[in-house]
Parts: structure tokens; sequence; C-alpha cells
């Protein structure tokens, strides 16, 4: 087995934080003129349980940072396995990434995507320094979920992991206990 040591500089960090799985979400809240917006977020975090609270990291070159830093609430669309497409448009299309999805206005007109396995819709608690990201936390005020598998991330690659082999990773796993712990 050959390790690779190096400095952490942005390359080695992509390398070694790419290594680190996640879901894939896509973050909506509105403009001042009520218009609606959204993108791709993977640096989406449960914070607390008492009270309620999640976060999200988002670039400070971003668009989405200054609508998060200025609007009361957003919504995060937790994407189903599925959803690759719809992970990518978030991403990438500069113009209207809502064509041609089916949508609903959730609090505060945040959209809430049809086919995401949850919605968590949330008011803007506080935004804190993250370098040259902003850590944008929310105060949980509905939850909704629906079945499904999520769509998973690591490495700069959606992962594809085949139904069966999903089934009996889910089914080995000690899911009371997991359940049940405090984080
Ligand atoms: C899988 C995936 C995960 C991403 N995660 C993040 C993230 O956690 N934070 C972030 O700021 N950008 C993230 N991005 C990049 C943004 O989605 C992208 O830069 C988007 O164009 C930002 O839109 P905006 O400029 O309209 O805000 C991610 C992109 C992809 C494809």
């Amino acid at each position: 087995m050959t390790a690779t040591v190096a400095p952490p500089d942005a390359v080695a960090m992509r390398e070694a934080m790419g290594r680190f799985a996640t879901g894939v979400t896509v973050v909506t809240t509105v403009d001042a003129d009520g218009r609606p917006a959204g993108c791709t977020i993977s640096a989406f975090c449960s914070l607390s349980l008492d009270p309620p609270l999640v976060l999200v990291c988002v670039g400070r070159g971003r668009r989405m940072h200054a609508l998060l830093a200025a609007a009361p609430g957003f919504a995060v669309n937790v994407l189903a396995a599925h959803q690759r497409d719809v992970a990518t448009a978030f991403a990438r299309t500069p113009h209207d990434r809502f064509a041609g999805l089916a949508t609903r206005p959730g609090r505060a007109g945040a959209r809430l995507l049809d086919g995401a396995v949850a919605h968590i819709e949330c008011d803007r608690e506080t935004v804190l320094d993250g370098g040259d990201h902003a850590i944008v936390v929310g105060l949980v005020r509905a939850v909704t979920t629906f079945p499904g598998e999520p769509l998973l991330y690591a490495r700069g690659a959606f992962l594809d992991l085949p139904g069966p082999a999903w089934d009996r990773a889910a089914a080995g796993a000690p899911h009371e206990w997991l359940l049940s712990a405090p984080w």
C-alpha cells in the first residue's frame, strides 16, 4: 500500500476530503424579488437536535452565498439516487435551474423539489465565518421524508450502488443502536 503525504494545499485537500462520502442536496431560497434560487451543496450537516439545527457551507463567491445571507430562510432538498441530473443542473446551468422540474413552494417561498428523499425547511439562524466559505446555520421548522435511496457522492463522482448491494449494506448496519445514538 502506497501512502501519499502532502501539505494541505487545494489539491491535497480535495484528495483527502473527497474520500469522505456525502449525500447531495439542492439548497433553495428566494431572492429579494421573491424569485426562486438554488444550488447543489454536499457540505450539509446535521448540527443539533435540541434545538433542531443544520448547517450548509457555501462558497463566498457563489451567488447563493449572498442570497442565503439575506433571505429569512432556506430549504434543503436531499436528492434521491435517480437525481444526478438535478445535482448537475443546479451546479452548472447558469440560467433557470428549475426549468422542467416539478416543485412546490415551501416556507417563505423556497422551492421543494419533487423526487427528493427529504425536505428540510429552515429559518436562517446565523451565518458564521468559514474561510473562503460561509457556514449558514438553519433552525429547522419542518421536515418531510419520502421513500427512496439517497444520491451519494465521493471523490468527485456520484456513487452507483446497485440495489442489492445497498440492501445488504443497510441490512448489515446496527440500526437500532445507530438510530438511538446521540449524533
Ligand atoms: C456534487 C456537488 C456538490 C457541491 N457542493 C458544494 C458545496 O457544498 N458548497 C458550495 O459552495 N458549492 C458546492 N458545489 C458547487 C455549486 O453547486 C456551484 O458552484 C453552483 O454553480 C453555485 O451556484 P450559485 O453561484 O448560483 O450560487 C457543489 C457542486 C456539486 C456538483
